[in-house]
């Protein structure tokens, strides 16, 4: 019997949880247990089975149908951090569950890692003008929130960003805060920075890429650091118990990164090995690459 076949055999089947319109929270383990076990030659019978909420109602089927066009748009990541629910109740109960998904709580939690980090820099920092370049900046929502919670900060971002959609939300979102905030609208690849920072801050946006063009941003972006300043850079760690449902359900592949990956990338961008350190946040989901220059 194959896993599949299980699927439909134990007590909870799909054609029920879609008559009470999705999982209740007793039977999330369960399920993520049993996709987990599903096969690759399994996985378009059961994406056919799950139809009914592979559509942007929901946020796996946001990321399944990709609006965008692309995985990890600025809205789905907000989405996570508003923890959204959709008010139709067809698919409430299945946001309630993407929800739960430890590797959606540790975009929260990177996020969290963000603010507390611009906290820091402005805190520890007394000069006029700290700088700041985030890298696939996305919503901006880490920056939105620093601003609320320091509004007499002296810090100074670029926000570095492909999509002219996320740009215009981010602009919006922080309307407030413009004064210190200047957008660039380039592929990270091509953008030519024209001043050094004192923190080079990425997340969700590494992961997209393959190891030889980590190791060429890091390198280049590396250049750009101030004396004394440091570059982190966020890639989800090989030890994600959501990659299966993320992948099947949500379409969604990433390149998962150990430590000791990232430190080895580090080291080929001609990094000193006592400047990398590697950090996480809580889940240790996503790590983070941190690099300072003496
Ligand atoms: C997953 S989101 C992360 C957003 C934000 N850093 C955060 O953590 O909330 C990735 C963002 O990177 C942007 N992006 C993807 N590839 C890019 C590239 N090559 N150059 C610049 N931005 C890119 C996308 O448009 C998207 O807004």
């Amino acid at each position: 019997m194959s896993n599949l076949d299980v699927l439909f055999t134990i007590p909870i089947k799909l054609a029920e949880l879609f008559e009470k319109n999705g999982p209740d929270h007793h039977e999330y383990d369960f399920i993520l247990k049993i996709i987990d076990q599903i096969s690759a030659d399994e996985i378009e019978e059961f994406r056919a089975v799950m139809q009914p909420i592979l559509n942007p109602g929901t946020i796996i089927g946001f990321s399944f149908t990709k609006p965008f066009g692309y995985n990890g748009d600025f809205f789905i990541i907000e989405k996570i951090y508003q923890r959204y629910v959709s008010p139709d109740v067809r698919y409430k109960k299945w946001d309630e569950f993407f929800h739960h998904f430890p590797a959606a709580i540790a975009v929260v939690n990177r996020k969290k890692l963000a603010i507390e980090i611009l906290s820091n820099l402005h805190q520890n920092n007394n000069s006029n003008n700290t700088d700041v370049l985030i890298l696939g900046s996305g919503p901006v929502t880490e920056v939105y929130e620093f601003h609320t919670e320091n509004p007499h900060n002296h810090l100074v971002f670029d926000l570095v960003d492909l999509d002219k959609r996320a740009i215009a939300y981010a602009k919006a979102k922080n309307k407030n805060f413009l004064s210190g905030m200047s957008f660039h609208n380039v592929n990270v690849i091509r953008h030519v920075p024209e001043k050094s920072y004192d923190l080079i801050w990425s997340a969700g946006l590494f992961d997209y890429f393959r190891d030889k063009h980590f190791v060429y941003l890091l390198k280049k972006y590396y250049e750009y650091v101030k004396p004394g300043g440091e570059m982190i850079i966020g890639n989800f760690n090989v030890e994600n118990p959501s990659r299966r449902i993320m992948e099947i359900l949500g379409d969604w592949f990433l390149n998962h990164r150990s430590e000791d990956e990232l430190m080895r990338f580090a080291l080929q961008a001609g990094i000193s090995k006592d400047d990398i350190e590697v950090i996480r946040e809580p889940l240790g989901i996503n790590l983070f690459l941190k690099v300072r220059k003496q």
